[in-house]
């Protein structure tokens, strides 16, 4: 691996822990102004300093994140489909990487989305995205999509979408966690990151499914809806950091949410 390429995998996957607390925020991109991430500026600000990276579009990178932030970001460089188009699968490339590069990114991400009828398009712009980040020195997040059926997302189908963007040469892949994901890490090669999906119903729900992800082999999350659409988002992001970065069981992660919970609470009743 070239000096650049290592040097911008160590800005995403953290060199201490070889793990990663990634901060999903580009829903927009085929959902519009998503819940709670309508503004986005005001929802992301103070989760900043506890995302090793943050993920989005060029459009809110450059209105809604400052350039001086310190943030690490891997730019989403694929779209062109809405949730209320024909076919969400239908995806191109959306920036270029002259773009990616004046924007000084860790790294780029795109969907795949196997079995669709975009299947072909979609592992193509991945590959020629991967063509064009070893030349550049950039790494490519694949990210295996299910559009709008997510009853796809078991071991079998997982194993298949990651294993492909593995060998198209991606240099770390996104999925969801599933039944039996150690399936899903022992047949990828790349390292592997989870979404969060959307919300689940308790805090101890998400902190048991980043927990279990790691045991099974994950280096970590890109996870956004439950994170920012829980109303303490700071309170979950680092009892997830602590999980990633320090090993912490879900109890344990479930006991600093609540202490810092409470003392955002004393804060804002002494203001
Ligand atoms: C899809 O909109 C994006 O790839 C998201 O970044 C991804 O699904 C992670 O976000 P969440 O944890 O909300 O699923």
């Amino acid at each position: 691996m070239d000096w650049g390429m290592k040097n911008r995998m160590s800005r995403i996957i953290s060199p201490k822990t070889g793990r990663t607390v990634m901060l999903a925020f580009d829903h927009g991109y085929f959902l519009g102004p998503t819940h709670r991430l309508e503004e986005p500026r005001k929802t992301i600000e103070p989760l900043l300093p506890y995302a090793d990276t943050i993920m989005l579009t060029r459009g809110v990178l450059r209105t809604s994140v400052d350039p001086d932030s310190g943030a690490n970001v891997v730019l989403r460089v694929s779209g062109g489909s809405s949730i209320v188009g024909a076919d969400l699968s239908d995806e191109g490339i959306t920036t270029s990487f002259k773009e990616a590069i004046k924007l000084n990114v860790a790294g780029v991400g795109i969907s795949v989305f196997v079995g669709s009828a975009h299947e072909s398009q979609t592992l193509l712009n991945l590959a020629e995205l991967v063509n064009q980040g070893e030349e550049y020195g950039i790494p490519v997040l694949g990210i295996t999509a299910v559009g709008k059926e997510l009853e796809k997302r078991d071991a079998r189908y997982l194993s298949l979408c990651c294993r492909i963007c593995a060998e198209l040469g991606t240099h770390i892949v996104k999925t969801y966690y599933c039944d039996e994901f150690e399936k899903v890490t022992t047949s990828c090669p790349a390292p592997i990151v989870i979404a969060g999906g959307p919300k689940l119903e308790t805090e101890m729900d998400v902190f048991e499914m980043t927990y279990n992800a790691l045991q099974q082999g994950a280096i970590g999350v890109d996870m956004g809806r439950n994170i920012w659409q829980n109303d303490h988002p700071v309170a979950v992001i680092r009892a997830i950091r602590s999980i990633v970065h320090e090993n912490n069981k879900p109890k344990q992660a479930h006991d600093l949410f609540l202490s810092i919970k409470e003392e955002e609470s004393k804060k804002a009743a002494n203001a």
